[in-house]
């Protein structure tokens, strides 16, 4: 029967416009997903498609004057081809809700739950949300809302086929207790629970009226409702039907990764067809965060989007796909700004990662001619060696909880690292002193060999970078395995082949109006100060009220990072603060200056001087 295949999927997105960066974050997560199973020897199976039935697609269409079909036909060929072939997406099946293919899974679906007496024939009254495609009852709606968007919904009352969800609350619910990763992250599933013990009711799952869809066998006036429709694609690719051996290996699912938003399409709906149908269930999943923009979930209906091709034009896939996967924590929403993209560009990928490369190919061209030394047993790995092995455990303990914000967090470390054994180790000063040659021999093969084993580590999540540091090391072969980031594995009688650097800085253009000048600057006093004391400011959840001793006396700021730090913690601490900033009341405190502090994201840190000054001394 040959192995069982790690099956992971996308949602299936609606080609009614242009896919934006949301999609990509979870297309290029999945995809770094599937390249880690197959670095690690799995048979995978990664599919991604597009869910073309429909009444937003018909609109869309309606809007722009063409036949659906033409619609989903132009938007789907750019989805393919530029966005995920210039985004590295790996897919093994891209499927599409309008193939013969899935056409014929579906019908079959519905007929097998018809004849069971799960599907039946009623009449439909309650209302529906266009852009989420979903029916909602009168006692779910939000203040006369979509529940889940917000959005304003539509009275519909007609005929309509039912799926007897209701018959399967209990076993749904059993399911999911027993099965604690099912639903991840945790905090779905808890909502999950909550929403299927409130009652399930039957959902309606066919339309009338509605010609953009597939018929319903045997009463064509109705058309299949399009969640139906969509969720059985993970079926369809998977050989249900058509192929028994495929499907055998292949189902269930491992991961169906989707955003937070469709989690209950997949943890309630789904599972219960499957349950219908006698299948077994996918093994988990996972419902991450938004990509937000300010602090609204970007999306199409919305209209503030971020075009990924753009970004890439910009600044290359590979930054775009590490500021994905690296700047949201996965499980929960991130901002998307263009500012922490360059940051993210240039601290980790130009400085830490771009200044390791070029720092080792040069040092081993110039005090080695240009070869990589060959490993002696006797030489200290030390650190090296160690800190490889632990990103190594690090990274797959994180693929395997689908934390691969996590599993990059590790490889940042292990590049920083090795930029501090270069400091501690000085190789430019071993190389003045003759006898200490075997030792300048092994921190250049340590540093080059931690190169090598980025370059396996990183190969999941980027693509043209692994090749373009192994060409610099010498080496031609392509990675194959994970099992390659072991320390110790760089070849012999290697010859680096210094390149341009890996990701050139972006210098961020000052507008002239911008700058300020010294005289600005200097005008302004920071000053070193000790906090005294710390309390929280009742009423305001981002506040604490500090004493803080300026050197000459005591005054009391108001710092909006309580959701940051804990008063405790900041009792003796330094601070930098602003000490003419002019006093401002805050929640009826007088505030007499301002601390500094730097953030990304949502990690915030004050500024403190590294070694101890004295309170009073002034920062300039
Ligand atoms: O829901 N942040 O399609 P869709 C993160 N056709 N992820 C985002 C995002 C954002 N701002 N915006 C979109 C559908 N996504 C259905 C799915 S599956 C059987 C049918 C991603 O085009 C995220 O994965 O609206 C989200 O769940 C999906 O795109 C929604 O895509």
């Amino acid at each position: 029967m040959g192995d069982p295949v790690w099956y992971i999927t996308t949602p299936i997105y609606y080609p009614s416009e242009d896919l934006h960066i949301g999609h990509a974050y979870t297309t290029v997560a999945a995809d770094a997903l599937a390249r880690y199973h197959r670095l690690q020897g799995q048979p995978v199976l990664f599919v991604t498609g597009t869910d073309e039935h429909g009444q937003k697609i018909a609109k869309s269409a309606e809007k722009a004057g063409i036949a659906p079909r033409a619609l989903v036909d132009k938007i789907v060929s750019r989805i393919q081809d530029p966005l995920w072939a210039r985004l590295g997406i790996s897919y093994d099946d891209f499927i599409r809700t309008t193939e013969p293919r899935h056409h014929k899974v579906v019908q079959s679906i519905f007929r097998q739950l018809r004849e069971k007496g799960d599907v039946y024939k009623g009449v439909y009254e309650g209302w529906y949300c266009l852009p989420d495609e979903s029916f909602w009852t009168e006692s779910k709606l939000i203040d006369g809302n979509c529940p889940d968007c917000g959005r304003p919904v539509e009275k519909v009352q007609q005929e309509s086929y039912f799926f007897r969800m209701s018959r399967y609350q209990s076993q749904m619910i059993d399911y999911i207790e027993s099965h604690p990763d099912f639903i991840q992250p945790t905090s779905r599933r808890n909502e999950m629970l909550a929403f299927l013990r409130a009652g399930l009711e039957d959902l309606s799952i066919s339309r009338t009226g509605l010609t953009w869809g597939i018929p319903v066998p045997d009463d064509p006036e109705h058309v299949i409702y399009v969640w139906f429709d969509a969720l059985s694609n993970y079926l369809t690719a998977a050989g249900y039907l058509s192929d028994p051996v495929k499907f055998q290996r292949t189902w269930p699912a491992d991961v169906h990764l989707v955003g937070k938003e469709i989690v209950r399409f997949h943890s309630i709906i789904w599972p219960i067809m499957l349950m219908a149908l006698e299948l077994p269930l996918p093994r988990q999943v996972f419902g991450h965060g938004w990509v937000l923009l300010g602090d609204k979930k970007m999306s199409k209906s919305r209209g503030n989007v971020v075009d990924p091709l753009v970004l890439i034009d910009r600044y290359g896939v590979d930054a775009v796909r590490y500021y994905l996967l690296k700047e949201v924590p996965f499980g929960s929403d991130g901002s998307y700004t263009e500012d922490a993209l360059v940051l993210r560009i240039n601290v980790d990928l130009a400085n830490d990662l771009g200044n390791l490369l070029s720092r080792t190919t040069a040092m081993v061209e110039r005090f080695n001619d240009g070869w990589v030394p060959a490993l002696h047993s006797e030489w200290d790995t030390g650190i090296i060696a160690g800190e490889v092995a632990r990103v190594y455990r690090e990274v797959e303990k994180s693929m395997d909880r689908l934390q691969i914000s996590d599993a990059l967090a590790a490889i940042a470390d292990l590049i920083r690292t090795a930029n501090k054994y270069i400091e501690d180790q000085q190789p430019w000063a071993l190389a003045r002193s003759p006898e200490r040659r075997p030792q300048l021999e092994a921190v250049l093969y340590n540093l080059a060999e931690v190169c090598r084993v980025l370059s396996v580590l990183l190969s999941p999540f980027l693509i043209d970078t692994p090749t373009n540091i192994r060409r610099q090391l010498g080496i031609d072969d392509p990675v194959r395995e994970y099992k390659e980031a072991v320390f110790g594995g760089f070849p012999e009688g290697i010859r680096v082949r210094r390149g341009e650097s890996l990701f050139p800085r972006i210098e961020n253009k000052i507008e002239e109006d911008q700058w300020v000048t010294l005289e600005d600057f200097q005008k302004i006093d920071f000053r070193v100060g000790t906090v005294r004391h710390a309390e929280i400011v009742s009423g305001a959840d981002r506040l604490l009220k500090l004493t803080v001793f300026d050197g000459e006396r005591e005054r009391t700021i108001v710092s909006g990072i309580r959701q940051h730090y804990q008063p405790t913690d900041l009792v003796g601490q330094q601070v930098v603060l602003v000490a003419n900033l002019k006093p401002v009341k805050l929640r009826g405190i007088r505030s007499e200056g301002m601390l500094l502090a730097g953030s990304v994201g949502e990690t915030l840190s004050i500024v403190a001087p590294v070694q101890p000054l004295p309170a009073g001394a002034k920062v300039k």
